[in-house]
């Protein structure tokens, strides 16, 4: 029996022996109604109040789903209705300070229920100062670790819980399609397949057991359809049908579930006419009814008001909570109007209290099992000693190293070596800036962040960098400054150029890639295609490196210069893990997780397509992609030989084994990722071209060999027949091997199902 200091026993909700669901029906019998649906509120924090309301309009509010404030409401009132017990979450509150400081108020509340922080930790605890920052996802995706997955989440929690945040909105499970979009870089990518797995390591990682002082809760969203959007804009609506969203969009939310995940976020878009906000198939019938979703839901960002004054499909914002409500929505992002309105609605009885408390229960199991009633704070003399230690150091330097893909390397330009160039010009947006640690980053101490031109310096100190600063927005380039990098160019043994996108979110109008900035184009923005031209144009080697989170169409660089390296956003060791792939101390071995396109005119462009997307192909320009899903070069080469079925028939209940050699060919160790691809031949529905269902990390020395196995389970044949039914469909199945997704790179084999 747990005791008080007085040494007096601790009755009811309060006494952590008892088990969860006891505690959870005691403390809901003493709440009153303002106290539930205030569990069921979230604001953002005091200190995000202040700033915005110093420098953004109401009107600004409008559109905007990452600042905010409360017109009329201060931080005063925040305070109060904390204390009285009306608000049971915040967001972007993003100091240990802030945290406690609120948690404190909280616990002066009469039944003493601490807030739950949650916290855009996307890739590390980014988006607050001060913690590690490790590449985005699509980098991560890229590596095709899962292990590394699970070990930045894991390690993303510890920190997280080290100053007092215990919720991470992540992972993105989404499956990206659109490279308009502006969210890629936070997604796995665009294979349904790899993102499931990535989204299940990642769920394991932040959650633990969900019931220590290192777990926090996971959220997998956007629940569903945004990375799909109708016009590649956040937000917009999308259409997809029944069949592609159990088969594409689907399965990363299902095995997220199945992974434990205990909060999930709806998305902005309307879904085939209905907002996701409201749309009680989804969150109801799909989510609990077929998935038996136990967590919560929570809203994003004012889209339950947008119900009402954005999809227009509730005349009022009461209607709109009304409807959100009764569609399975348990907790609402963010502010005012909500406590208020749905007390109203229980009390004219149009809502019952009975469901108020499903919402309030789901909410209480999470804060009982994360041992919030116990410690409520995170401790200040602790924090620093977790967040920034040295093994996440290492673990963000890693998967920056594993996540680089290598484009282009003609005539083995690639690895430099440190004593052919006495000197290399450096120059580009991305060159020199905090910009390398991605969206979803706070901004970080100068001593936390390598950039390009840092890592050039660190790895190779015996050559000298002649750098032009480009600055850092792309909209704003001086022709002046690339005149002089051509200029300078010609005086340079080697050129580089660090290009792509703007994601720092402390400039938000600035930016050209990241949430709520996408493009109706995939160039590169401002004076960066002449810059890399009339660099490359000195005549002298020109290396493109691009920090970008949505792929670009670089067709003329692609086209014209020797190397090409895609980093996406490497996070805080990018600059470093950059230099050494660049010189050779480190051999890249990263695959594209999502296409690039040539250009905005070929999406959607995904691999995993049906057979008649290309009948008739574009004339003028090609059909093909600029690179392929799962493609990427090595230092290396690997030979694939010996591709063997265990079986060449099997019964729809049947599994069979996949076998090939890979073998090191080159002169120096390499990782592979070795994929397996898989296509019904003949179906009574068509089917993609192919589809990855499995694959494989292997590293080899020079001319060392491995077997690497597959198992092909009934699972990974199986697809909705014309009536929506799960089959494994009789008839022919072509199993490809190889190194990217391009037939080319593939090695096939047939097997049937009889
Ligand atoms: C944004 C994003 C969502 C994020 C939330 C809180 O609108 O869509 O992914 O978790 O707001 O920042």
């Amino acid at each position: 029996m747990s005791a008080t200091p007085m040494n007096q026993p601790v009755k009811g909700y309060k006494n952590p022996n008892l088990p969860v669901n006891e505690r959870i029906e005691d403390l809901i019998g003493k709440m009153t109604l303002e106290e539930k649906v205030g569990q069921m509120n979230q604001f953002v924090g005091v200190e995000h109040i202040k700033t915005n309301s110093a420098v953004m309009t109401a009107d600004e509010l409008k559109n905007n789903t990452a600042n905010a404030f409360y017109p009329g409401f201060t931080e005063k009132d925040i305070e109060k209705w904390t204390k009285d017990g009306k608000i049971g979450s915040f967001l972007h509150v993003l100091t240990l300070e802030e945290a406690n400081y609120l948690q404190r108020l909280a616990m002066e509340s009469r039944l003493q229920i601490p807030i739950i922080f949650g916290i855009d930790a996307i890739h590390g605890n980014a988006n607050a100062p001060d913690n590690t920052v490790y590449p985005t996802n699509i980098g991560l995706a890229c590596s095709f670790d899962t292990t590394m997955a699970y070990t930045i989440a894991r390690q993303t929690a510890k920190e997280m819980r080290a100053m007092n945040m215990h919720w991470t909105f992540n992972p993105n499970v989404e499956v990206a399609r659109d490279p308009r979009w502006g969210r890629v870089g936070e997604t796995f990518g665009e294979d349904p397949y790899l993102v499931t797995l990535m989204g299940v390591q990642s769920v394991k990682g932040y959650q633990g057991e969900l019931n220590g002082k290192e777990d926090v809760l996971a959220c997998i969203k956007h629940f569903v359809g945004g990375s799909q959007p109708i016009n590649g804009t956040n937000g917009a609506p999308t259409d997809i049908s029944e069949r592609t969203l159990r088969e594409v969009f689907f399965p990363p939310f299902e095995a997220g579930v199945d992974a434990g995940a205990m909060s999930l976020m709806t998305a902005h878009n309307e879904l085939n006419g209905i907002p996701c906000h409201s749309n009680e198939w989804l969150m109801t019938d799909v989510l609990r009814g077929e998935w038996d979703f136990k967590g919560f839901v929570v809203s994003d960002w004012m889209d339950i008001e947008h119900i009402h004054d954005l999809h227009a499909t509730a005349e009022n914002l009461k209607e709109a909570f009304y409807q959100s409500i009764e569609a399975g929505m348990d907790m609402h992002m963010h502010g005012i109007h909500w406590n208020e309105y749905v007390c109203e609605l229980v009390r004219e009885g149009r809502i019952p209290e009975s469901r108020i408390d499903e919402s309030v229960r789901r909410i209480l199991d999470i804060k009982f099992r994360l041992g919030l009633f116990e410690n409520p704070y995170a401790d200040p003399n602790e924090t620093m000693n977790i967040r920034l230690c040295p093994e996440h150091r290492n673990t963000a330097l890693e998967a920056a190293r594993n996540g680089i893909v290598l484009l282009k390397n003609e005539g083995g330009l690639l690895p430099l070596s440190k004593n052919q160039y006495k000197k290399i010009l450096v120059t580009g947006i991305n060159a020199d800036d905090m910009n390398i640690l991605g969206d979803w980053s706070a901004p970080q101490k100068r001593e936390n962040y390598t950039t390009v031109l840092d890592g050039l310096k660190q790895t190779a100190p015996e050559i000298a960098f002649d750098f032009v600063d480009q600055g850092w927005d792309p909209r704003n380039m001086d022709p002046a400054k690339v005149e002089e990098a051509a200029n300078k160019a010609k005086d340079a043994d080697l050129n580089i150029v660090v290009a792509g996108e703007y994601m720092m979110r402390f400039r938000w109008a600035d930016r050209t890639c990241g949430e709520d900035t996408d493009r109706s184009d995939i160039d590169l923005v401002g004076l960066q295609n002449e810059l890399i031209e009339k660099v490359a144009a000195s005549g002298k080697p020109t290396l493109l490196v691009l920090i970008n989170g949505r792929p670009l169409g670089v067709e003329w660089a692609a086209e014209n210069l020797p190397a090409i390296i895609e980093a996406w956003e490497p996070g805080m060791y990018g600059g470093q893990a950059i230099s050494e792939v660049i010189f050779g101390d480190v051999n890249p071995s990263a695959k594209l997780a999502v296409t690039i396109p040539r250009s905005v005119g070929q999406t959607q462009m995904i691999y995993n397509h049906k057979p008649s997307m290309y009948f008739h192909p574009y004339v003028v320009k090609p059909s093909t992609p600029l690179y392929p899903f799962g493609f990427g070069l090595s230092y290396t080469t690997f030979g694939y030989e010996n591709l063997t079925l265990d079986k060449k028939q099997i019964k729809p209940d049947e599994s069979l084994t996949v076998s090939v050699n890979v073998t090191n060919t080159g002169k120096r160790e390499g990782t592979e990722i070795v994929q397996l691809y898989i296509r019904d031949k003949f179906s009574c529905v068509t089917r993609p071209v192919k589809e990855l269902k499995d694959f494989a990390r292997v590293t080899l020395q020079p001319g060392e060999s491995k077997m690497i196995e597959f198992t092909i389970t009934p699972d990974k044949l199986s697809f909705y027949d014309k009536k929506m039914n799960k089959i494994v469909e009789k008839g022919d199945f072509e199993v490809m091997i190889g190194s990217s997704s391009d037939d080319q790179d593939l090695q096939k084999e047939i097997f049937t199902v009889i």
